[in-house]
């Protein structure tokens, strides 16, 4: 598997970054912070470090639009029932996918593909609530739709024109969705908050249980602890591995001032390599090793992989549910990668390829 610190682009960028405080990248930023107490700070004073509606594009749509000064949506964290439903869901939906794909194929099981109906249909249970199973299916197909018509606008270099065919693929896709959820909105919520709360609740756990896979896939899985394993995951290869904020003002963090009107990008992933946040004592943290959590001096999710403050993640009670019932299917097996996985920054970051064959492991 391809290793983030051996990455190009923006990846290898930001984590070559010196551990040293705030860095600039170029001249005129972007600007990297590399501290816990920096990284928490930007996210949580949104008077200082704005929520920028669009700055990259580069992002996944865990970036919702708005901006926290002028009425950006407060997501509500999902329920306990809420995620119950979506777990209970996903278990019938995640057997009946590899039953699927076993029955039609002999070929190894591709992990973002064979993902995608599963956590479509379990996040779409878990937010919409009691649907016939019928629309939810016809709800999360329409998710998928519009994740899919979204990507090549996300990963083009320059923005696509608005009546570019890569806009209206994206806009039709977009509308046939909204129309879908207009009837099933509640009083408080427009259809196109709806769209971007299933939208991100689908894309991002996709991806990450798709990490979740590979990393077993060269793990030796016997004794893993489950829980641990999502950690490592979401520590070593966080799908939202970083995001972006606009200074309001000029702002002093540690070790430089950073001018007003410049983006500052925190990176979960770059935090989740910091000695002071992860027990262990390998180089830079960068091995994946369930085990380092039997040492509890550390606190897990300390490099922020749901982010913090204002636009925290709403869903990641139900993310890490999803995980962990993934990650349990997945230590009672052997999982073996059939080729190489590397890493596609084209979206947050993905596995890519990622196919894989699974054997329930002899339990002596
Ligand atoms: C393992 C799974 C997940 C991970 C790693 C994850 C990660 C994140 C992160 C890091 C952010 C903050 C982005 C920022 O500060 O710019 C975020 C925001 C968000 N997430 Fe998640 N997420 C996951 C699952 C979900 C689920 C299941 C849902 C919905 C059911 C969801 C809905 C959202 C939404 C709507 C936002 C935007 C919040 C806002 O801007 O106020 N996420 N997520």
């Amino acid at each position: 598997m391809d290793s983030a610190e051996s990455a190009g682009g923006r990846l290898g960028a930001v984590l070559s970054a010196p551990r040293t405080g705030v860095v600039p990248l170029s001249p005129v930023g972007p600007w990297v912070v590399t501290t816990h107490a920096d990284a928490r700070r930007v996210l949580t004073e949104p008077h200082l470090f704005d929520f920028p509606g669009d700055v990259t594009r580069s992002g996944d749509l865990a970036g919702s639009t708005g901006d926290s000064r002028s009425g950006h949506t407060v997501f509500a964290p999902l329920t306990p029932d809420q995620v119950a439903r979506g777990v209970l869901v996903l278990e019938h939906e995640w057997s009946a996918a590899l039953d699927t794909h076993d029955r039609a194929s002999p070929e190894p099981y591709d992990a973002m593909v064979l993902l995608r109906r599963p956590i479509a249909r379990s996040t779409t249970a878990a937010v919409l609530g009691a649907l016939e199973p019928a629309h939810r299916d016809r709800v999360a197909d329409l998710v998928l739709e519009w994740i899919d018509a979204l990507a090549p606008v996300i990963a083009a270099r320059r923005p696509p024109r608005r009546w570019s065919r890569t806009r209206r693929v994206e806009t039709a896709a977009r509308h046939a969705l909204e129309d879908e959820l207009a009837p099933l909105a509640g009083a408080e919520d427009t259809p196109a908050q709806v769209a971007t709360l299933l939208a991100a609740g689908i894309q991002v756990p996709i991806a990450a249980g798709a990490w979740l896979l590979a990393w077993l896939g060269q793990h030796e899985t016997g004794d893993v602890d489950p829980t641990y394993a999502v950690w490592e995951t979401l520590r070593l290869t966080p799908p939202t591995w970083v995001t972006a904020r606009l200074t309001t003002e000029e702002v002093e963090l540690t070790g430089a001032r950073v001018p007003a009107g410049r983006v500052v990008l925190v990176s979960p992933l770059l935090l989740g390599r910091s000695d002071d946040l992860v027990p262990g004592d390998d180089p830079d943290r960068s091995t994946f090793d369930p085990g380092r959590w039997h040492d509890d001096s550390r606190r897990p999710g300390a490099w922020l992989p749901f982010g913090a403050g204002p636009h925290a993640c709403p869903g990641r009670t139900l993310g890490t549910a999803q995980l962990v019932h993934l990650a349990q299917w997945g230590v009672d097996r052997t999982i073996s990668l059939s080729e190489s996985v590397s890493i596609d920054q084209s979206r947050g970051i993905q596995p890519s390829p990622c196919r894989f064959t699974a054997s329930r492991r002899e339990t002596s």
